[in-house]
């Protein structure tokens, strides 16, 4: 079977994601999803992508995530082994192996990175931690234990994701852009960025702040509220602080009985201050 170029890529997947279920055991299909598979991890194609021109500055490649669409469609359950160890996952995602050349440093003890996900040279991964297929995990960053990188999710360059931190995956709609957490972001332990959220370069998300598409959240240098609509997602400033706060409910019953529910709040804007306290450890990496 003829291994399709990268300009033909997107057409093919196209196709065959249409076919629907005609697809399963069509080999063309499966030559088509493992090209896509090797073009993600070798950084050549991504789920998502910077775009000046577009309103988020990220632009959808929605056919890319058909593709990975397509690889859980085809792949059937497999028994994968490592030594005593043994797994049955889809065929077609084993885990990705590393080779000292790649210039990833991946710590034993439970992490994997599935088939599929890009991860650039200067990456840490502290165990366990999990990639998921169809992310993008930049130059230089650190995901540290009990991380989670979701599918499509797009982490940018020196990002830390400390430990604990929930990256959620966005894989359908097709359409729907995925997290993205951009350069130099601090997201802090047991932090939670789901639905599509993009935290811009520089921002801090200090330990416990949670961000989803209905969070609104509350910016008290500029003096702005901050929401998702229904055609944009929520978007963090650059160099934004965020701290877990809570505010007042003011109607009702909530309001009766001195209720307050949870509010992510900018504090400041990163100064000497913030880039004292996000300073990494580089000694560990
Ligand atoms: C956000 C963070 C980086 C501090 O940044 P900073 O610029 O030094 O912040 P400052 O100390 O100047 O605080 C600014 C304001 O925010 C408040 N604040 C700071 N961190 C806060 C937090 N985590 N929760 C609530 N409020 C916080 C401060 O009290 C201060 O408010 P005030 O002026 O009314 O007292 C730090 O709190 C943090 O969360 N670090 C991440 C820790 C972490 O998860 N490490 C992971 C290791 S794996």
């Amino acid at each position: 079977m003829a291994i399709p170029k990268i300009s033909q890529l997107q057409k093919i997947i196209e196709r065959h994601f249409a076919a629907g279920p005609a697809a399963i055991g069509d080999e063309a299909a499966l030559t088509a999803f493992l090209s896509l598979r090797t073009a993600i991890e070798n950084g050549e194609v991504r789920a998502a992508e910077p775009d000046a021109s577009a309103p988020t500055r990220w632009r959808v490649n929605a056919w890319v995530k058909q593709g990975i669409l397509l690889g859980f469609r085809l792949g059937v359950l497999h028994e994968f082994a490592a030594g005593e160890l043994n797994f049955v996952d889809k065929k077609t995602y084993p885990v990705r192996r590393f080779t000292a050349n790649d210039g990833v440093r991946l710590v034993p003890g439970g992490s994997s990175v599935r088939a599929g996900a890009y991860v650039a040279r200067g990456v840490v991964c502290m165990p366990p931690m999990y990639i998921n297929a169809g992310a993008w995990v930049d130059e230089g960053t650190m995901v540290d234990s009990h991380a989670l990188v979701g599918s499509c999710a797009q982490i940018g360059k020196h990002v830390h994701l400390s430990a604990a931190a929930q990256i959620g995956g966005v894989l359908e709609p097709v359409n729907a852009s995925p997290v993205v957490i951009e350069d130099d972001v601090l997201v802090g332990g047991n932090c939670g960025v789901y639905e599509g959220a993009i935290v811009r370069k520089g921002a801090v998300l200090a330990a416990g702040t949670i961000l989803t598409r209905g969070t609104p959240v509350y910016d008290l240098v500029r003096g702005e509220v901050l929401r998702a609509t229904d055609d944009l997602p929520l978007m963090i400033p650059e160099n934004a602080v965020v701290v877990p706060g809570s505010r007042a409910v003011t109607k009702g019953k909530g309001q009766e009985w001195g209720l307050s529910v949870y509010a992510p709040v900018i504090v400041k804007y990163r100064d000497d201050k913030t880039n004292l306290s996000t300073t990494l450890e580089e000694l560990l990496r």
